[in-house]
């Protein structure tokens, strides 16, 4: 099954992307506004329950905005509370990022099994950049962190071919590459591809720009919509960038 959710006015609900800590509304109105989002999660039987303990999230928060050098991002208070959030509530062993760029995106995942927001104990946690110079970036902001223990892998690599030789179970693959000029996001369902093999019944696929690069995305939307490939799937239209979240 396919869902769409949508909180009023999200395309009001705008990123400042040279602003990565600035908030854009009052604090409750975004924890409502996730919460929501959560909801639509649960009510499709892709998370258990929604509760995540904010302030384990508030730390982490705090961290990302003391300890990391974040040229740009695309990503808003929202979809930070959310991801953290996700994987709070599902504690994947083993979570794989793609297209990390300066490690943000990372963080927002793995920040509920590495530094003050831990919550649970992760196997590995590994970030895909392809771009050299930002996979060292990354990498210099996470070492900031305590790992508690977890293994934790920034590679400045080619996420594809990583992946299509990955031994080992994903339980969840954030997505947010972006190909050459002129491919942008149509990379998703490539990368998808070549982590098939690894994913297993309840593993999580999270797909950024489900919203602002729908078009892009078409042929990965309608993959991971197709009952065939995915039991359920949701669209979270929650800023206006958006994340797909796909149940195996
Ligand atoms: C636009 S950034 C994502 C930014 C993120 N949404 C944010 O707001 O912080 C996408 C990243 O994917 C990386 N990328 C593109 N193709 C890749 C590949 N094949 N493997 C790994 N990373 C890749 C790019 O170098 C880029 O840094």
């Amino acid at each position: 099954m396919s869902q769409r959710f949508e909180i009023a006015n999200w395309n009001q609900y705008v990123m400042r992307w040279h602003e990565p800590h600035r908030q854009l509304e009052p604090l409750e109105v975004e924890i409502e506004a996730v919460d929501q989002a959560l909801q639509a999660l649960s009510d499709a039987r892709i998370l258990p329950h929604i509760r995540y303990d904010q302030e384990k999230f508030q730390a982490h928060r705090l961290a990302v905005r003391q300890c990391f050098d974040i040229p740009w991002t695309a990503i808003t208070p929202r979809m930070q509370r959310l991801l953290y959030a996700i994987n709070a509530i599902t504690q994947p062993a083993t979570m794989v990022a793609v297209g990390i760029f300066c490690g943000n995106t990372f963080i927002s995942n793995a920040g509920a099994a590495i530094g003050p927001g831990a919550c649970y104990p992760a196997d590995l946690l590994v970030g895909l950049e392809i771009r050299s110079a930002e996979a060292t970036r990354a990498r210099r902001n996470i070492t900031t962190l305590s790992h508690h223990g977890v293994t934790v892998r920034i590679l400045a690599e080619d996420a594809k071919p990583w992946l299509e030789r990955l031994e080992r179970t994903i339980d969840l693959l954030y997505l947010d590459p972006d190909g050459p000029p002129g491919t942008g996001k149509s990379i998703y369902l490539e990368m998808l591809d070549a982590a098939q093999h690894a994913l297993r019944p309840g593993s999580l696929v999270l797909a950024h720009n489900s919203v602002n690069a729908a078009r892009q995305l078409a042929d990965y939307l309608a993959y991971v919509r197709d009952p065939a490939n995915f039991s359920e799937s949701v669209n979270l239209v929650i800023d206006d960038q958006g994340l797909e979240v796909s149940l195996v």
